[in-house]
């Protein structure tokens, strides 16, 4: 079994990093890592607020032996104890500490920190596996044993994985997109008021919208030598966050290169990623798409669990009658599992059977 430290574990993230390698076959957990308020700590006193009351998100059991762990320290964690490192830190603490990690060991991030770098890539699992070979420039040209692959932006890892096959199929010159974010894609620190968001939608999200109109062209784009090459179409979006605890809605607009109906659209969303789910990789779902037919679907009480929360669902694909050549539709990612926990996780378990070869 491979060792895995989770930084950040105290967080909604990490939690959920804590939920997802539960009896995985592969990877075991062994360090609990968090910021100096939690170092110290039984991991389930960590998670105590002012109050005393358990701030565990998960409707999953908080297992007992992960319960008793005692947290460290991030900045004082020693990355040579595991063999992976998944980091679930907000920016800030990321942006210096995953270098000291990737010296020497792999660091799969849900953090921001690394995603613009050229000798970087956006792993989404299915859509761009190609690009982990930048990995080994990111190594060379830092001098690291190890590496940083950070996880996309949440808002958008449902909508990078319904363009892709559209993409593939018919080129895409403009995407519009409005998204409906959930309260958890806030995280804990601060979190969100129930005041604020109670019978309330807020129309503005902070730095959201630079991140969702530039990480799809990279995560879309094309593998050249030493970079990547974006794709070569643009973006406009207006994020928003709405009253849902877990799933990031997004309803787009695309104009694409060549003409295609809605049923094009469908047949082909439905018959992507049958290679990368052929990998039966422990988190992968059987299907990276669902596409329903049903007008009132997707909803996030309903969809976001689907395929184990790994499945992306698309409905209500339609003609767009004033843009040329558009189709709109509507699709829902689970933010905290595919938008970042399962989905590092399972970018982790990409890389180590293709990759790092290191299953011991
Ligand atoms: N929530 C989502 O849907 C989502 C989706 C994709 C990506 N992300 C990204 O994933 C990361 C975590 O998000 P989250 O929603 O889980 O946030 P969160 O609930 O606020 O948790 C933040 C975590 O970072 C830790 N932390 C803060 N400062 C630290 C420091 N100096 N050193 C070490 N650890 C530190 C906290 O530990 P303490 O408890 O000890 O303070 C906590 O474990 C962020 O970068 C976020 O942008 C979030």
């Amino acid at each position: 079994m491979l060792k895995i430290a989770i930084v950040g574990a105290t967080g909604i993230v990490g939690q959920q990093a804590i939920v997802s390698l539960l009896g995985h076959p592969w990877f075991k957990i062994t360090k609990l890592v968090a910021s100096e308020r939690s170092a110290g700590k039984k991991y389930i006193d960590a998670l105590r607020d002012a109050n005393g009351s358990i701030r565990w998100w998960c409707p999953e059991e908080l297992p007992e032996h992960i319960a008793n762990m005692v947290v460290e320290e991030a900045s004082i964690f020693d990355p040579k104890s595991v063999d992976i490192i998944f980091s679930t830190m907000d920016a800030g603490p990321a942006k210096e500490l995953e270098p000291k990690y990737a010296k020497t060991t792999p660091v799969i991030s849900t953090a921001s920190a690394f995603r613009y770098e050229a000798d970087t890539p956006i792993l989404v699992g299915g859509v761009n596996m190609d690009h982990a070979a930048l990995l080994a420039v990111q190594q060379k040209n830092r001098g690291w044993k190890g590496f940083i692959s950070p996880k996309s932006n949440c808002t958008i890892a449902g909508l990078v994985v319904s363009l892709k096959p559209i993409l593939d199929n018919f080129g895409v010159k403009q995407v519009i997109m409005t998204s409906l974010q959930a309260m958890s894609g806030a995280g804990r620190t601060p979190g969100l008021s129930a005041m604020d968001m109670m019978e309330n939608i807020v129309p503005y999200i902070s730095g959201e919208e630079p991140k969702v109109e530039t990480e799809p062209q990279k995560i879309l784009g094309k593998l050249t030598g030493k970079t990547i090459k974006n794709a070569a179409f643009g973006i406009t979006a207006t994020c928003t966050r709405v009253p849902v605890l877990d799933g990031h809605t997004v309803c787009a607009f695309v104009q694409t290169k060549k003409k295609c109906s809605p049923e094009d659209v469908k047949k082909a969303m439905m018959d992507y990623g049958k290679d990368f789910a052929e990998l039966h990789l422990p988190s992968s779902p059987a299907h990276l798409i669902d596409v329903t037919d049903d007008p009132f679907r997707p909803q996030p009480r309903v969809d976001r669990d689907k395929g184990g929360g790994m499945t992306v669902t698309v409905g209500r694909i339609r003609k767009d009658p004033i843009i040329e050549n558009g189709i709109k539709y509507v699709c829902l990612a689970h933010n905290t599992k595919l938008g970042a926990a399962k989905g590092a996780l399972q970018t982790a378990e990409y890389l180590v059977k293709n990759y790092l070869k290191l299953v011991k």
